[in-house]
């Protein structure tokens, strides 16, 4: 009570991530209510918290169940690549097996715990779970004030970090509101909900002593582990490298991704209409991180890319995109395309195509002749770019569905790539350049973090991120499973 924020001391939570939208880690000694439905992944953060705990602070561990065995335990988390059985060998772990607890010996069981984490001087408990422990009891009321005795023993008086599980029943997104909720320091819910029909996760913390705004949501995935998903953060560059094409298939062009190449199944398939089908709040940073990488993964192999952009891009903006990632501008002069309208000072470029916006024959004219240009220069199949807003605004809606219908047919005859970006606020617009696309991607929005999903192909729930790690931005796409 009355502890300031500054001097809490925080033990990092060993959840991937989590620390950032926690305040830096769980409250030191605190108690820690992890509630979620069957499946929503309680043992597998709770088995991230002791294993971290062991492996990256030294602090030793302990596993209470009451729902699960030893080697169910054991194996499932193996399978994640967490070996505690050595860490038990090593005295730094211990699971108690208490499924065949009953009442009667419920006193026992809680001297047993008690016993345990002196024995090992354990700083990290996990009891899964007080549902499970509660239904040992005929009066539930026994279960809660006998965990609290206990409980408020080990947190406060011996320091130990303690998170106890509690099983929300299917269905309900809210806790039975019992007393483990008000002793808790914090209380955290874990979700399984959908979106747009696939499985969608979020966590909620509900409230987290010493942390200011404890009412934050947040998306994770269960892919490889526990990994939240905070807010989408831009990633600064640090060491600007040239970028590495990847490489294409018989069948697919890369997409200069390898982790949207594994979510697409390959890449876009050569002689394919793509639509990119942005949603509201997504910044032109993040669904550029997912237009400029395929761009780029074909300037860097000799190729061309002609490109129609999106209202509120210049070719300026496009030029600082493609400096970032090494391209030289001989290269950009040699097969960078970029079609603007014509403005009073307007000044020629190689790498400009002048449209005067006044009818769709005479600039589409302009667009094939320097379409054709770029093919007989290099040789090669080339990418097209176009954002649909600024065909909308310069033609109008109906021009602009023949437009893209011609273009797709001009893709698919070249076995070049098109990629149509389509702003938010077109909703009927989406369905018929959908049912002309052969790949449709969505990019929208769940607390903070930036998510891609096909619609065709159907996949799952992407998570996109910023990687800098090559020296250039990435996409990073984590499937949320
Ligand atoms: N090795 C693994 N890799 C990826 N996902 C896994 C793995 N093992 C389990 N899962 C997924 O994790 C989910 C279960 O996680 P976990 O056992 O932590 O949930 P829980 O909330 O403890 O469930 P319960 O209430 O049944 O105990 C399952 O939905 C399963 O699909
Ligand atoms: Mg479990």
């Amino acid at each position: 009570m009355g502890q300031g924020m500054a001097n809490i001391s925080r033990v990092p939570s060993g959840v991937e991530r989590l620390d950032e939208i926690i305040g830096g880690g769980f409250p030191r000694g605190s108690l820690i209510v992890l509630a979620g439905n069957p499946g929503t992944g309680k043992t597998i953060f709770s088995a991230f918290f002791l294993y971290n705990g062991i492996v990256n602070c030294g602090e030793r561990g302990i596993y209470v169940s009451f729902a699960e065995s030893r080697e169910t335990f054991l194996g499932n988390m193996l399978s994640l690549g967490l070996d505690f059985e050595k860490l038990e060998e090593g005295g730094m772990f211990s699971f108690l097996d208490m499924v065949t607890a009953r009442e009667e010996a419920m006193p026992t069981v809680m001297e047993t715990i008690l016993n345990e984490v002196s024995r090992i001087g354990a700083r990290r408990l996990v009891i899964d779970s007080f549902s499970a422990m509660a239904q040992a009891f005929k009066d539930p009321q026994d279960a809660r004030i006998i965990l609290h005795t206990v409980l408020s023993r080990i947190t406060r008086l011996m320091g130990c970090t303690t998170i106890l599980i509690v099983e929300a029943p299917y269905g309900e997104n809210r806790m039975g509101l019992g007393i483990e909720e008000f002793v808790a320091d914090g209380i955290i819910l874990l979700r399984r909900t959908r979106l747009d029909g696939r499985l969608l996760r979020d966590l909620e913390i509900l409230k987290m002593r010493g942390t200011p705004t404890p009412e934050t949501q947040a998306v994770f995935t269960l892919k490889d582990g526990f990994k939240v998903f905070p807010p989408f953060k831009p990633k600064p560059i640090e060491k600007p490298r040239r970028f590495e094409p990847q490489p294409d298939t018989e069948k697919y062009f890369s997409t200069g991704s390898p982790s949207l190449d594994e979510m697409l199944g390959g890449g876009y398939p050569r002689g394919s209409a793509v639509l990119i089908e942005i949603g509201e709040q997504i910044s032109t940073l993040q669904y550029h991180l997912i237009a400029a990488i395929t761009a780029c993964n074909f300037a860097a192999q000799g190729r061309g890319v002609i490109i129609v952009p999106s209202r509120g891009v210049d070719a300026s903006l496009i030029l600082k995109r493609v400096e970032e990632y090494g391209l030289t501008i001989d290269e950009v002069n040699r097969l960078l395309r970029i079609c603007v309208k014509e403005y009073p000072g307007f000044k020629p470029k190689p790498y400009l195509i002048a449209f005067r916006g006044k009818s769709v024959d005479e600039d589409y004219a302009k667009y094939m002749k320097g379409e054709l240009e770029l093919i007989e220069s290099t040789g090669q199949p080339i990418l097209h770019v176009i954002g649909v807003d600024t065909l909308i605004d310069n033609y109008g809606v109906g021009e602009t569905i023949s437009a893209i219908r011609t273009y797709a047919t001009r893709v698919r005859e070249t076995s070049g790539l098109g990629i149509v970006l389509l702003k938010p606020g077109y909703p009927r617009l989406a369905k018929i350049l959908s049912a002309i696309a052969d790949i449709h991607l969505r990019i929208t929005r769940e607390h903070g973090a930036v998510l891609v999903y096909g619609v065709k192909p159907r996949t799952n729930l992407h998570v996109l991120e910023m990687d800098a790690s090559k020296g250039y931005p990435m996409p990073k796409l984590t499937p949320i499973i």
